[in-house]
């Protein structure tokens, strides 16, 4: 058994333990992409985050998964996740057109690390839930935390984590202006004197963050941000004035401090 990593997902690969197979890739001066096998595969686990540079991510992998024999795929991060649905007449389902690739170029089995929502793998991918891993991170780090999902979406995961560690939960709602982009959250929390955890799947441009702490900032005593998928698109971090910000290696940033390489490992049964 051999581990195919995207370069992306090298940092993650080098924690599970397992062989990681020699490749070669390259462009041509088109901008294509080349992929190439140094060495025979059996068993190949194909382990990929699809940020930095989603498009070619893309076409990596199923160029990797083409090379192997029906290898096993692992994504750690999966991109174009929040368009899983068709949200205006006549958009695309860009996560359905994704995962449907990769199954196709050959996958005999695709999971991904706490995918946006479970909508999102349309029945073809499965899902690896890392609440346990972020719930001992915050056990860890902060006295009786009271943990704030910073959009009604995500209270699922927050909830996840709270109910497997006892902790407290609430969550702000969310709206985003679809042309504009513009984010407004709505709510209100008691965090007088508690040390508050916002936790989201995926930072991006950093708003959705900002606006949530804004609102629990000067009743809490302190304030810490978690992230699955820490992409902190132009500088995102900047906006995000927090005691902490801890974010899993599905994504390799700045602030990459938790490991999810045991999760993985638990779910592909190894
Ligand atoms: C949205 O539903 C996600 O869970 C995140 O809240 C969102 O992607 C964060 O984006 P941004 O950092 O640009 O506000």
């Amino acid at each position: 058994m051999k581990i195919v990593t995207h370069k992306n997902a090298y940092h993650l690969a080098l924690k599970l333990g397992i062989p990681i197979a020699r490749v070669k890739r390259k462009r041509f001066p088109d901008g294509e992409i080349y992929f190439r096998l140094l060495e025979p595969v059996d068993e190949g686990i194909v382990l990929a985050s699809m940020f930095p540079n989603q498009n070619d991510s893309l076409v990596e992998i199923l160029e990797m998964v083409d090379a192997l024999d029906e290898p096993i795929v692992v994504i750690s991060y999966l991109a174009y996740a929040r368009q899983d649905r068709k949200f205006l007449s006549g958009e695309a389902v860009s996560s359905r057109a994704i995962v449907r690739a990769i199954k196709y170029a050959g996958a005999s089995e695709i999971f991904v690390v706490e995918p946006h929502s479970i909508e999102a793998l349309h029945n073809i991918a499965k899902p690896i839930y890392v609440h346990e891993t972020l719930g001992e991170r915050i056990s860890r780090n902060v006295s009786d935390p009271l943990l704030v999902s910073p959009d009604f979406g995500r209270s699922e995961l927050v909830e996840r984590i709270a109910k497997a560690y006892g902790f407290d939960f609430a969550f702000l709602k969310k709206y985003r202006d679809r042309e504009t982009g513009e984010i407004i959250t709505e709510g209100e929390i008691d965090a007088r004197g508690r040390n508050v955890v916002i936790v989201d799947d995926i930072i991006s441009t950093g708003g959705t963050m900002e606006n949530a702490i804004k609102i629990v900032r000067d009743q809490a005593s302190s304030v810490h941000v978690l992230v699955i998928h820490g992409l902190f698109v132009d500088n995102a971090y900047r906006r995000i004035e927090a005691d902490s910000i801890a974010s899993t290696d599905t994504v390799l940033n700045a602030y990459t401090k938790i490991s999810v390489a045991k999760d993985i490992l638990k779910a592909i049964k190894i």
